[in-house]
């Protein structure tokens, strides 16, 4: 599956807060809402301080979804390990500008692998250092929390960034936000041109999560 084209509100829920014995329902749950993108993210235990899975839960994953795999890799060596996402079924890569010392040259080898590409910075990295890269990307995502956990608070600052990097981009690169959104903040987000909402503690933290994504939606139509 591809991103969804330029022009439309997505949320991407991420599974990070679902329940990880009952991944197949949770994201079949998620397809029944009409999601299109499945945020999925990787921590290594170094480049932040938690830990969740590799490629062998995306390639499970992969064989339980049609949904695009939007794939977060918060690790330390993300050229390392890409190709084995991407041979798990990974359809998106974002890795961070903190971790590529040549990210244009990396954007290229993730196209010649067929997937689509993602760079994103952590809400202290200068904006500055994506300016060469984001407009090569297909969707750019800004980190609006600290990345290692759910559940944490938006940061306004942070997601300032997306106002930037929509005049660097224009109208045809999503721009994704992660971390603390929720009917309130999705709104704030969407006025920065952001146009892709990841969430995780929204959505699963939630016992009818229908309502949950519903309530997200509504927030982005007033
Ligand atoms: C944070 C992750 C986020 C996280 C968002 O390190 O990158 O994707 O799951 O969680 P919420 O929506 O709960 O802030
Ligand atoms: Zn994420």
């Amino acid at each position: 599956m591809q991103l969804p084209k330029t022009g439309s509100f997505e949320i991407a829920p991420s599974i990070l807060s679902a329940d990880f014995s009952n991944l197949e329902s949770e994201i079949a749950q998620m397809t029944a809402e009409g999601i299109q993108i499945i945020h999925l993210d990787v921590m290594d235990g170094h480049f932040v301080p938690n830990i969740t899975f590799g490629p062998p839960v995306v390639n499970w994953i992969r064989k339980s979804t049609d949904a695009v795999l939007d794939t977060h890799l918060m690790i330390t060596d993300p050229q390392k390990y890409a190709p084995a996402f991407i041979k798990a079924g990974s359809d998106h890569i974002t890795f961070h500008i903190e971790t590529v010392d040549k990210p244009v040259e990396f954007v290229k080898y993730l196209h010649d692998q067929g997937v689509t590409a993602g760079v994103t910075l952590n809400p202290k990295t200068p904006v500055g250092t994506i300016e060469q890269v984001a407009p090569l990307c297909d969707m750019v995502l800004v980190m609006t929390v600290q990345p290692g956990f759910g559940g944490q608070s938006f940061m306004d600052d942070a997601c300032r960034k997306c106002t930037q990097i929509r005049e660097w981009v224009g109208p045809d690169v999503r721009i994704e936000v992660d971390g603390g959104m929720g009917p309130a903040t999705i709104t704030v987000a969407c006025g920065y041109g952001a146009d892709t909402f990841v969430a995780g503690n929204a959505i699963f933290g939630k016992t009818n999560r229908a309502v949950a994504i519903a309530e997200l939606r509504q927030a982005l139509t007033v």
